[in-house]
């Protein structure tokens, strides 16, 4: 079985790691792939948003299943193309991935059904002033969100009016997140900690993967500048079994039933982060896609081959197969050059990948969990 993973970063690494394991031995193309999956498959140097190139290749190649880690192509509509090639694909389509790709959207999809969120009003340039009234009603602390994808960095928390204000400037008056800072979305601060739930659907059944819990802060202590995440854990202690039953009824279900009664079913992974407030949890933002650096400690704790599993969501048949979680848990700290979130060096070496291989294969979990 030929299988191409999408995307260059840690999470298509775990993801790599994870389908090599498969007893079904699959070849593994990765594009563009990084110096970690190279020793697992054969990297292609092909962007992960060059969708057309993409396609062209696992056409020419026989790939029999495509996975993709990264949300730019599939809101650039990665799946409509391969599947219009007749090609097996994990991920959402263009039209339900804007629950990621537009901020604007998923809010109203939200208000639509029902989903718990935080109250919002979204706002475009020509609503400038509209928009600063709502601010000025408002007050603070509050969220002023770019809309479309800005890599993590979009969404602002302002503890005051001035910060609120500063950041409505940055968003829709000087262009600092381009195409995505066409829509703002304003929304109200919510107070509780974070945890992520990924559901991953074949657009008719749905299994829920283990929680995560992510560190987004780049210091010690959680201080800081927001990352995309400098580690992660699964699954999230305070994610019990009686909160994911609740976040299963009040919103993976409600949502998956949204998407598909408007039109625009989803199938891949579907990731959930929730802040969990005193009225219970609430979406923060939905993510096409498995997180990053999530991947890295979501992967390693399921049990049931994820060829098999992955497989099943291409193919729409994931009600076939039954999934099983290894007890215990996992944890993956992120190393960054230095300056990282802002501008950093690249191109080092990095050194002793082989010895940390022997720590954190198997003979550092427990026996008989792996
Ligand atoms: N770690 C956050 C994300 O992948 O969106």
């Amino acid at each position: 079985m030929r299988i191409l993973i999408i995307g260059g970063g840690g999470r298509e690494h775990a993801l790599a790691w994870a389908l090599a394991r498969s007893p079904r031995q699959p070849e593994l193309f990765v594009a563009p792939g990084n110096a970690g999956t190279a020793a697992l498959g054969r990297n292609v140097p092909l962007a992960a948003d060059d969708v057309g190139a993409l396609q062209q290749f696992a056409t020419r190649e026989n790939i029999d299943l495509t996975v993709v880690g990264p949300e730019q192509p599939l809101v650039l509509g990665l799946v409509d193309r391969f599947e219009a090639a007749g090609l097996a694909v994990v991920g959402p389509t263009a039209a339900a991935a804007r629950l990621e790709g537009s901020k604007a959207f998923a809010k109203a999809f939200m208000q639509r059904h029902g989903i718990p969120t935080a109250a919002h009003r979204t706002f475009t340039a020509g609503e400038y002033d509209a928009a600063v009234a709502y601010l000025e009603a408002q007050g603070a602390p509050i969220v002023v969100k770019a809309s479309g994808l800005a890599a993590g960095k979009g969404a602002l928390v302002c503890p005051t009016p001035e910060a609120a204000r500063n950041a409505l400037d940055l968003v829709l008056k000087e262009g600092t997140f381009g195409e995505a800072g066409h829509e703002v979305v304003i929304e109200a601060f919510m107070e509780g900690e974070e945890a992520s739930v990924f559901a991953l659907t074949d657009g008719d059944d749905f299994v829920l993967l283990p929680s995560a819990q992510d560190h987004k802060r780049i210091g010690e202590g959680d201080t800081g500048p927001n990352t995309g995440g400098m580690g992660a854990y699964a699954p999230a202690p305070i994610v019990t079994d009686a909160l994911l039953d609740r976040v299963r009824r009040t919103v993976i279900a409600p949502s998956l039933a949204g998407l598909a009664a408007e039109g625009a079913p989803y199938r891949g992974i579907l990731y959930v982060g929730l802040m969990m407030t005193p009225e219970g949890p609430k979406v923060v933002e939905f993510n096409c896609r498995l997180g990053d650096p999530e991947a890295q400690v979501v992967l390693p704790l399921i049990e049931t081959d994820l060829v098999e599993l992955l497989e099943a969501v291409a193919l729409r048949r994931l009600g076939e197969v039954e999934m099983a979680l290894h007890g215990g848990a996992a944890a993956c700290v992120v190393m960054a050059s230095e300056g990282y979130p802002g501008s950093y060096r690249k191109g080092f070496v990095i050194d002793g990948l082989a010895a940390a291989e022997q720590v954190t294969e198997p003979g550092a979990t427990p026996p008989g969990r792996w």
